[in-house]
């Protein structure tokens, strides 16, 4: 869920409402707004999108108002419709909330509130929450803050939280465990978000609240952070901002998704940028250096990961043994958290997380510090949770991604993993040093690669024409583009809602090979490095039975793209670096089938892009 408020002297109406829109990223099922004029609260809420709730808001509600609240959900209680939408009211009609994350304990709260005459409309735990905040402030006739600080107390789960009392009209306040919430600071002027971007274009300097913080924000005087379980006073910590606002706006492309495709090329640049010095055959990351030893001695590399972060790490997997010779484990974030995994102190686990705020993630994390093991985060938000959780980390440094389905994140994930694991495999003299000039030299060629591997568009679209129909695809790849073969899949699911699976390639024969018919779309990557011979009788196998064959080649090839159906060329590379070429047609072939299919590429169904909820 995003959240967003102001308090000030301007229309909190627009800013709330863009807010939300810049926002959706974090979900888009439901959306609601409150605002504050004239000593009322005047609140509207719908199931939808944000563009809904506008056109609603604009209908049934006077917007004069300089105090507002929004927020645009991703359900976890209740189904997403009017009344479990954000903000939600406390029984006397004084307190008004929104929440972004889950209170687990919610249950046992409401019956000890339903006893004592509270009355409840909506399925949600947040509005749970408002009325033991209400009873709170009456029973023990304390202030709002103090009031919301002891109802968090008793409430178990994660949150970030806005709230605002009718009667106390100067103020909002806010508090986080587990979802982030950043305070953006102006001249007798407050914005809160989930992120910065609502407020990027009002001013730069934010508060970000760490776990376990609250804040009253109140117009007059500077921000008040706490600690919510001891009441410490905290300094606040005013951070300049460095994002604009031309990053998180469409910059001529239908899509951010489209956009951001294209953006890989100068994304990946931006990750090795002042990293890797070519002619001086280094490579430079305080975030290893600084740690060195830890890894050159670690027993194991373990990465935990969601989603397509995941994926890349599945690609970090067969580089960091390849080229430093480390043994890796990859594993979902969420089991490993459940499944009393045998960690110790010679272990380095890397995080790799683009928002740098996924719940399990940072669960994971957590055990994994508690059982000593080092932790190293690759995150793509600068200043998210999960970056200033872990012991090191660098960024991946490739700016805002906005459609919900990655794309120059996952690259620029498997970028940086290659810098470190090159780096380690000098240091471990496991690649020569030849090698490793070499490496320098071909990952200093990947972007205009990619620019290349981006001139297939026009051919791709007419292959996305040719299968926008199909109800299931296959994807094959061995080595290094196994993985990448999982990560098409996940692209063409998630924004085309067409079943896909991926493959390792030699394991069709053991099963997919059963589902391949003349409907049955396959997409296979047989690059002339890595198996080429192996990937080619795969193709035989499936032509022989009669499945349709797109193939991912090498340029020039000649030996599969006489079998193949259809054939989308990238330019050669070294074997540990395709995955960065093969990646941009499947990104591309995935996104033009839900263009054909009217889907909403930027905004699935049922998909968030950053999960603060496990
Ligand atoms: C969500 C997003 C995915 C992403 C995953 C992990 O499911 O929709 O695109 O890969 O979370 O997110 P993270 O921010 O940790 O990389």
């Amino acid at each position: 869920c995003g959240i967003v408020g102001y308090i000030g002297k301007r229309d909190a109406y627009p800013i709330v409402i863009n807010g939300l829109q810049r926002l959706e990223y974090r979900g888009y099922d439901s959306a609601g707004v409150a605002l504050f004029s004239d000593a009322e609260i005047k609140l509207c809420k719908t199931k939808g999108k944000v563009a809904d709730l506008d056109k609603k808001c604009k209908a049934d509600i006077d917007l004069t108002a300089n105090i507002g609240i929004g927020h645009t959900r991703w359900a976890t209680h209740g189904e997403p419709n009017d009344v479990n939408s954000h903000p939600h009211i406390s029984n006397s009609g004084d307190l008004v909330i929104i929440h972004n994350g889950i209170i687990e304990n919610y249950e046992s709260l409401k019956k000890e509130l339903t006893n004592r005459g509270y009355t409840f409309s909506s399925d949600t735990d947040t509005e749970v929450l408002v009325n033991l905040i209400e009873d709170v402030q009456k029973n023990d006739n304390v202030k709002l803050g103090k009031a919301v600080q002891i109802a968090l107390n008793q409430a178990v789960g994660a949150y970030a939280i806005t709230v605002f009392d009718r009667k106390k009209p100067n103020e909002l306040v806010v508090a986080r465990l587990g979802s982030p919430l950043a305070i953006g600071v102006g001249e007798d002027e407050y914005f809160i978000a989930s992120d910065a971007s609502p407020f990027i274009e009002f001013t730069k300097d934010a508060i970000y609240l760490e776990d376990g913080e609250m804040a009253v924000v109140r117009l007059g005087r500077d921000v008040r952070v706490r600690e919510i379980k001891n009441d410490n006073l905290v300094d606040a910590y005013v951070q300049k901002l460095q994002m604009n606002l031309d990053q998180i706006e469409k910059g001529g492309y239908d899509h951010f998704m489209l956009k951001e495709i294209y953006e890989q090329p100068s994304a990946i640049e931006d990750t090795y940028r002042g990293r890797m010095l070519v002619k001086e055959g280094i490579i430079k990351m305080s975030g290893i250096d600084d740690h060195l030893e830890r890894f050159l001695n670690a027993n194991r590399i373990i990465i935990v990961a969601c989603g397509t972060s995941w994926h890349a790490g599945l690609v970090a997997e067969y580089i960091f043994e390849d080229l430093a010779r480390i043994p890796v484990e990859v594993e979902y974030a969420s089991e490993f958290r459940y499944r009393n995994p045998v960690i110790g102190k010679g272990d380095v686990l890397i995080a790799i997380s683009q928002s740098g705020e996924t719940a399990d993630t940072m669960a994971a994390i957590k055990l994994a510090k508690e059982n000593g093991a080092f932790v190293f985060g690759v995150c793509n938000v600068v200043g998210s949770s999960i970056s200033r959780i872990t012991d090191a980390g660098a960024y991946t440094h490739a700016g805002p991604e906005i459609g919900v389905a990655s794309t120059k994140a996952f690259t620029t994930q498997i970028t940086l993993l290659t810098l470190i694991a090159l780096k380690l495999g000098k240091e471990k003299g496991s690649i020569s040093k030849s090698d490793f000039y070499l490496y320098l030299q071909e990952m200093d060629l990947i972007p205009s690669k990619i620019e290349k591997a981006l001139e297939a568009n026009k051919h791709i679209i007419e292959v996305a024409n040719h299968y926008k129909n199909s109800r299931n695809c296959l994807y094959l790849g061995r080595g290094y583009n196994f993985p990448v073969a999982l990560e098409g899949a996940l692209k063409l699911k998630e924004i085309s809602y067409i079943h896909a699976e991926g493959y390792p390639a030699a394991e069709m024969k053991h099963g997919p090979i059963a589902l391949i018919d003349e409907e049955m779309p396959v997409v296979v990557i047989a690059t002339r490095k890595g198996h080429y011979e192996k990937v080619v009788s795969n193709v035989q196998e499936i032509k022989s039975r009669k499945g349709k064959i797109i193939a991912i080649v090498t340029e020039g090839d000649e030996q599969v793209s006489k079998v193949a159906d259809h054939v989308i060329e990238v330019p050669d590379t070294f074997e540990a670096l395709t995955p960065l070429l093969t990646t941009i047609p499947l990104q591309l072939l995935s996104y033009h089938i839900a263009v054909m299919l009217g889907k909403n590429v930027d905004q699935p169904r049922n998909l968030a892009k950053s999960v603060t909820v496990e």
